[in-house]
């Protein structure tokens, strides 16, 4: 079988730290193995809309923002296709024959949309498109028959969700769709990688994100800004490692090369922590070198997006060809769906044969 990573995110900010090693840098790294098959990452606008509804702009203007992260980062036109979410009908279309499939307790089961609509406010009043933007989700995976998910812990509720409706197709209309697989971060700190502020969510709203393109003095201000250990007053003080971001974050980012570079009075990661839970290594210094590393992985991704800056117009060329080759797969699937559902009914010579010898008895 083929091997088909799909992914994508929803245009509605520029991408942050968290978005890098929760899928962004995996996606990357995969891509460049060349084990791949096919490669598509989607800009999730038709999602985005599902809850900014009044809110068009925003997602027009960040479609390009997450473009040009996507490119920042080394996703390559040239092995990847990155597309448009809405300009692939298909979707829709899919994401109907697959309603029929799921039942609204299921829905209402799904951990991640509960916790969206708690933050939303939407309790009281949920748009039906928000509410569904599950099953529009299978439909952006098995339309591309992906065998490879690779996301944030967050999404894990969309891939079961994706695996049942594949399986309920299959069952029911012969084997069709392919099930895929989610490909989670294997570092704990990259599932989750907290704000600067600790808290669990890193979001524009909290202003607690490093955005990718951030600027050096910028990203600098955050990390000494880091939450760290509350009870760590004096740098005698003994420290914890549990729930302190700036360690979180030495986790996600840290390679054993920082640590000839910008540290070398530690042989590694392991050491400068011990030093900080016996005592005697203040929170600074540790920051100091957080900020190091963080130079020195987004300085590369900063530059690169500066380039592809410069030729606005070549980077909706990426994105409507990939468009393109998107629809021409999805449309494939789409016969494939329709075919197995019995509603091909003018590509079936059978089916009009058979109704006129019916018919001439
Ligand atoms: N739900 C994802 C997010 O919030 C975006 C997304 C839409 C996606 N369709 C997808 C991710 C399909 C992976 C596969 O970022």
């Amino acid at each position: 079988m083929k091997k088909i990573m799909l992914t994508g995110d929803r245009p509605t900010g520029r991408l942050h730290v968290g978005h890098y090693v929760g899928s962004l840098r995996r996606r990357v790294e995969l891509q460049n193995t060349g084990d791949f098959d096919d490669i598509f990452i989607m800009i999730a606008d038709a999602q985005a809309l599902t809850d900014n509804a009044d809110n068009p702009e925003k997602v027009r203007q960040n479609i390009i923002e997450v473009a040009l992260d996507y490119l920042a980062c080394g996703l390559d036109p040239e092995k990847s296709t990155l597309f448009i979410q809405s300009q692939i009908p298909e979707l829709c279309e899919l994401s109907f024959y697959y309603m029929n499939l799921v039942t609204v307790s299921r829905l209402q089961r799904n951990p991640t949309v509960k916790s969206e609509i708690q933050m939303r406010n939407f309790e009281a009043s949920i748009p039906v498109g928000f509410f569904t933007y599950p099953i529009s989700q299978a439909a952006d995976i098995t339309a591309f028959k992906a065998t490879t998910v690779p996301v944030g812990e967050d999404q894990m509720p969309m891939i079961e969700q994706t695996k049942e409706i594949v399986h309920k197709f299959n069952s029911v209309y012969g084997e069709t769709l392919v099930d895929p697989k989610i490909l989670l971060p294997d570092n704990a700190a990259c599932l989750r990688l907290p704000g600067i502020d600790g808290k669990a969510k890193m979001s524009k709203s909290l202003g607690n994100c490093i955005y990718l393109s951030e600027e050096p003095e910028d990203i600098q201000k955050k990390v000494f800004s880091m939450f760290t250990d509350p009870t760590h007053i004096r740098i005698e003080d003994p420290g914890k490692l549990e729930g302190n971001t700036v360690f979180t974050y030495l986790d996600a980012f840290c390679r054993p090369e920082y640590f000839p570079e910008f540290l070398p009075e530690y042989e590694n990661l392991d050491e400068l922590k011990a030093h900080y839970k016996r005592g005697g290594l203040g929170d600074m210094k540790v920051k100091r070198f957080l900020n190091n590393v963080l130079q020195a992985e987004l300085e590369p991704i900063r530059n690169r997006r500066k380039e592809f800056q410069k030729d606005i117009p070549a980077v909706y060329e990426i994105l409507r060809k990939g468009s393109e080759k998107a629809k021409t797969v999805a449309e494939q699937t789409l016969k494939e769906v329709k075919a197995a559902m019995k509603i091909d009914y003018f590509a079936d010579e059978e089916l009009i044969r058979a109704q006129a010898e019916k018919f001439s008895e």
